[in-house]
């Protein structure tokens, strides 16, 4: 029996979570580690998002959330944001087909108005073609920040109101989160961190008050499907109480 034989056979079917939410880091430092250029960790990195939403959706998951690129990752030298964008459009050109067969809705989180034309029509596109798919939704979280988020769902909550859609005293968390990039879906279970950082970093943070937190040395690069398993099943082992005792 493999490792992942082993973990699959761990693994309980009845309690999967159902949004699993990924902040895809280290690619530089597995680059840098094999001293090459940091764009050679993100093209490793495209190859382990390819497997993941694969693993996923065939394990069940029905929301995967892959944070790809932050509102702060335009800080970065543009040589770096140029290749992130052209490995956006070949993730597209290479996937969309592949997605859309397995039954998979793509779904972006962030302002996407802001994106290079060419990954912008790219990501419009695929997001048209499996608009129709039930099999799992995969958001890629592109120009995404939690607080941006919120602050654009405060001002088109403000806008409802001022044209008289919602009152003043209808809000509650509930009716918030449809203001939210995440409209309509489950808050995520379980967050995933490799590379070792202990932090957010702006991510989902509306969304993550009662998620359960993974954290891992691993590099994105070098994340592999047991990885994946082996955080569903701790999560599986965690006692959820959201308040209560
Ligand atoms: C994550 O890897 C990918 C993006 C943020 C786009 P990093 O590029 O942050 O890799 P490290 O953290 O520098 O190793
Ligand atoms: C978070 O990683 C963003 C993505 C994975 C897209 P960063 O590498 O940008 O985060 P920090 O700077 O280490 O907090
Ligand atoms: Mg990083």
């Amino acid at each position: 029996m493999t490792r992942l034989d082993d973990l699959k056979a761990k693994v309980n079917l009845d309690n999967l979570p159902k949004h699993v939410a990924i902040i895809m880091d280290g690619n530089g430092r597995w680059a840098q580690k094999r001293s090459l250029p940091r764009n050679f960790g993100h093209q490793e990195g495209m190859e382990r998002v390819i497997e993941i939403v694969e693993c996923a959706s065939q394990l069940g998951i029905k929301y995967l959330t892959l944070y790809a690129f932050s509102t702060e990752n335009w800080k970065r030298p543009k040589t770096e944001i140029d290749g992130l964008m052209k490995i956006l459009v070949l993730y597209i050109r290479r996937e969309l087909d592949r997605l859309h067969k397995n039954n998979i809705k793509l779904n972006i989180l962030g302002d996407i108005s802001k994106l290079p034309e060419l990954p912008r029509k790219e990501v419009i596109k695929a997001i048209d073609k499996t608009k129709n798919n039930t099999k799992m939704v995969l958001n890629i979280a592109l120009n995404y920040g939690g607080r941006d988020e919120i602050i654009n769902g405060i001002k088109d909550l403000y806008k409802d109101i001022e044209v008289g859609k919602i009152n003043y005293d209808e809000i509650d968390a509930n009716l918030f989160s449809n203001y939210l990039y995440t409209k309509g879906q489950p808050d995520p279970d379980l967050v995933i961190r490799p590379s070792g950082e202990l932090r957010i970093s702006n991510f989902l943070l509306y969304q993550i008050a009662y998620s359960e937190f993974w954290f891992s040395d691993i590099l994105w690069p070098d994340f592999k499907e047991n990885n994946l398993y082996e955080a569903i099943i701790d999560y599986q082992n965690r006692n959820r109480r959201f308040g209560g005792i």
